[in-house]
């Protein structure tokens, strides 16, 4: 095992989360911290848009841009039993949230006369069952060599009293590094090698559960280069200061998100003199990598943090009889690269146009809220 794990990295992370130190960036009593706010896509003069999307399909044309969809999550608020990607949200077709975003490549592939390949980082808990979903629909009419898996790192969590949590005998309970273990996954998988052979100089970069993400925005990508940065983002407006979203701001001067979690609650409610919130621009995880950040991202020395989860884990033991522990989680973020960057091209968009979350089971951001959004969307943009 020891030669699986690396156990200075496990000690220091212990360390960290026994002594309540989680890694964060960015401290309202030591730092100065400002609101980031994005450009407004409607605010754009109409000559503006036509250059950047004249750019962006330019790329596109030249087979210059893929899409990575982050679909490693465990998907515990939602309690589907198997990797997320397979949900259906009841959409009268009953198509998946992987068909979803497949259908999106398909038709964006057709329109500009391109290749857009698609990179799907998986965990090694649903990595099989992912790709046996592709195999049994066909590849949704994807050719399946421009369809691409890789697994992202596992760590073992590790119980409050610093042993390795064995969740069944001889098995180690391990958990997918977090969303920001895309960058050592996508260089160590070989896909990172895969987009330089095509000559791929753009990713788009999302999760897997935003039924309306516009995966194949030109304009996003235009307007991306036409700023000369290496990163963007979309944006919205936060919906009210408890919305749990993290928000972009500079940390001396660097991008950064802070998380719902660490945005202190007079800072939450802040408001400027039109009445918007001060820290308003919600991070939706829709970005936008230029090709050349992997490697430097991938890099330990870095230094994108760990954050400490408290996960419950039920283990097994031999007589069959189960317990809870209570664990710790190691995962990345993968917001915590932006502030490697001097800036990043943050362009907001509207909420109903392209974010519609599936992460709870009911309620706020459901199948049913989602489902509700996307047909909405799909009448309007029929009309
Ligand atoms: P979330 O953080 O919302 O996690 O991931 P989740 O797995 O979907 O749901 P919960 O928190 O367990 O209920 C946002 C996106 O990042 C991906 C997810 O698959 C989702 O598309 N992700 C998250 C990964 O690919 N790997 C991870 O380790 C974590």
């Amino acid at each position: 095992m020891s030669e699986k794990y690396d156990i200075d990295l496990l000690n220091r992370l212990y360390n960290m989360a026994k002594n309540g130190e989680n890694e964060s960036f960015g401290d309202f009593e030591k730092d100065v911290i400002l609101p980031l706010k994005g450009t407004d896509k409607d605010s754009l003069p109409e000559k503006e848009k036509k250059k950047y999307i004249k750019t962006g399909e330019k790329i596109f044309k030249k087979g210059g841009f893929a899409v990575i969809t982050m679909a490693g999550g465990q998907g515990t608020r939602l309690g589907h039993d198997g990797p997320k990607g397979t949900y259906d949200i009841g959409l009268p077709s009953h198509i998946s949230l992987f068909e979803i975003q497949a259908l999106k490549i398909k038709e964006a592939s057709e329109k500009y006369g391109c290749i857009i390949p698609w990179y799907i980082m998986t965990s090694e808990e649903n990595n099989d069952r992912s790709v046996s979903f592709f195999e049994e629909h066909g590849y949704f009419g994807l050719n399946r060599e421009d369809v691409f898996f890789f697994t992202q790192c596992m760590l073992p969590m590790v119980h409050h009293n610093g042993e390795i949590v064995y969740d069944r005998p001889g098995h180690v309970k391990e958990g997918a590094d977090g969303h920001g273990g895309i960058f050592k996954a996508v260089v160590k998988s070989g896909a990172l090698k895969n987009m330089k052979k095509r000559n791929i100089k753009w990713v788009y970069v999302g999760g897997i559960d935003n039924v309306l993400a516009y995966l194949c925005d030109p304009l996003f990508v235009g307007y991306t280069q036409s700023k000369k940065c290496l990163i963007g983002s979309k944006t919205l407006i936060k919906r009210d200061p408890g919305e749990k979203v993290g928000v972009f701001c500079t940390v001396n001067g660097h991008p950064h998100v802070i998380e719902y979690t660490e945005l202190p609650e007079k800072e939450a409610a802040m408001t400027d003199e039109n009445g918007e919130l001060l820290f308003s621009d919600a991070h939706i995880l829709c970005n936008l990598f230029n090709i050349d950040i992997f490697e430097k991202m991938a890099d330990e020395r870095s230094g994108i943090p760990y954050h400490v989860a408290d996960k419950k884990v039920v283990c097994e033991d031999e007589n069959g009889e189960k317990t809870e522990c209570k664990a710790y989680k190691f995962e990345l973020f993968m917001f915590d690269a932006f502030r490697f960057f001097n800036d990043i091209a943050l362009l907001r968009i509207k909420r109903e146009d392209e974010f519609a979350p599936v992460k709870n089971k009911e309620g706020e951001d459901s199948p049913e809220s989602a489902r509700k959004m996307y047909l909405d969307w799909e009448n309007r943009r029929h009309r």
